[in-house]
């Protein structure tokens, strides 16, 4: 049996949206279909203003834009992320200060990002990573304590909650991701939730090239021009119609997840008893939305010895992020190994297994029972 880390899942109904842009003779953004996929997370995940935009590093890359980010301004991150969540304020000249992150969420720690505010602190990005939120409460007191802004990086957090409140909707910005690793997805795309007032029409001027067009096609103003920075952010109608049929059935693909990462964590039980490995740890005050599922092993070679048993029996299992402080770019910025312990025993034990909406129970036993062989 040959089984892949992700298959993208297809509801059916992409096709029938995609053949409908091509009747409405519409292609380019903003038509039927953005504007009912951007209602859609506006009104489910009750946020402000959504904007779709080409993928989540757009949305990231808007983000830096709008909150001002300057040459030699402070931003604080966790270096266990992806890079696009670094690349967005680092485009405009500013600093990665990296924080470490919770052994047991492995999301950023709160303390240690109050440990690194300076007075050239100009905003805390977060990762939900994978789709277990942060500990927003108290990241969102240190933000209004210090008037920092707060922009959450949900590109995997789509659907998934803080107590009652949507990922990406509590900080003053969320951006999402929909490419097509992700749990709803278009192939490449994103959205930019605006949570705060002030920054809606900058962000639709950012996103049509730093033009004013949006309001041109609303009636509001006769020509648009050229008024800010900005960039090519609009996602094109056809994968707006493919993102819309996959938002039709977000409960019934969070669900099919939900029983897969279940049932892994089930079955796994016995070895963390054992001592063998470390399941994810799920808050109380997280809803999941069952992105990831990972197990912690207790070394490195464990956890390569396993990667490399389970690809030799055709599955896909990886591991990620290799840290941002120690990456050759993290290096340039000062950073080294040992900056962030944490961080780094993470990277170093984790591995990912396949899980994807459409996984079947019988690839799902073979990825099981192999996994018990190679334990044992
Ligand atoms: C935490 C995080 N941020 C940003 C991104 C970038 O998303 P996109 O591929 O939509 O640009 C990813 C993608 O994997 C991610 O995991």
């Amino acid at each position: 049996m040959q089984i892949p880390f992700n298959r993208p899942y297809i509801t059916g109904k992409e096709i029938e949206y995609i053949q409908d842009t091509f009747s409405k003779r519409k292609l380019s953004g903003d038509g039927y279909y953005t504007k009912k996929a951007s209602r859609f997370i506006e009104e489910t995940f009750s946020v402000q203003k959504a904007l779709l935009v080409t993928s989540c590093t757009s949305a990231l890359d808007m983000s830096a834009m709008l909150l001002g980010i300057q040459p030699g301004d402070e931003v604080i991150l966790p270096s266990y992320t992806f890079v696009s969540t670094a690349n967005a304020f680092v485009l405009r000249g500013a600093l990665p200060v990296f924080a470490d992150i919770q052994e047991d969420t492995l999301n950023i720690s709160p303390q240690e990002i109050e440990k690194k505010i300076t007075p050239k602190t100009k905003a805390i990005y977060l990762v939900h990573y994978a789709g277990v939120s942060c500990d927003m409460d108290k990241i969102m007191e240190i933000s209004q304590k210090h008037n920092i802004p707060v922009v959450e990086d949900a590109a995997q957090g789509v659907n998934a909650k803080y107590k009652n409140r949507f990922l990406g909707s509590i900080g003053n910005i969320g951006c999402y991701s929909f490419h097509e690793t992700k749990n709803y997805s278009c192939g490449e795309g994103g959205a930019i939730l605006i949570n705060q007032e002030s920054l809606i029409e900058r962000a639709e001027i950012l996103r049509e090239k730093g033009t004013n067009r949006s309001k041109f096609f609303r009636g509001e103003i006769d020509k648009y021009t050229w008024v800010d920075i900005g960039s090519s952010y609009l996602i094109s109608e056809i994968l707006a119609a493919h993102l819309f049929a996959q938002f039709e059935q977000l409960e019934k693909i969070q669900e099919l997840r939900k029983n897969i990462f279940y049932r892994y964590y089930n079955a796994l039980q016995e070895y963390e008893r054992k001592g063998k490995l470390r399941l994810p740890f799920l808050p109380s005050y997280s809803s999941s939305n069952y992105h990831i599922f990972y197990i912690l092993l207790e070394t490195q070679e464990i956890r390569d010895h396993i990667m490399d048993k389970l690809k030799a029996s055709g599955i896909l299992a990886v591991f990620h992020y290799i840290p941002l402080h120690i990456s050759t770019m993290g290096k340039k910025f000062g950073y080294k190994e040992g900056d962030f312990p944490i961080t780094e025993k993470c990277s170093k034990t984790l591995l990912r297994l396949p899980l994807y909406a459409d996984f079947t129970s019988q690839e799902q036993d073979y990825t099981i029972e192999m996994l018990y062989k190679i334990l044992e």
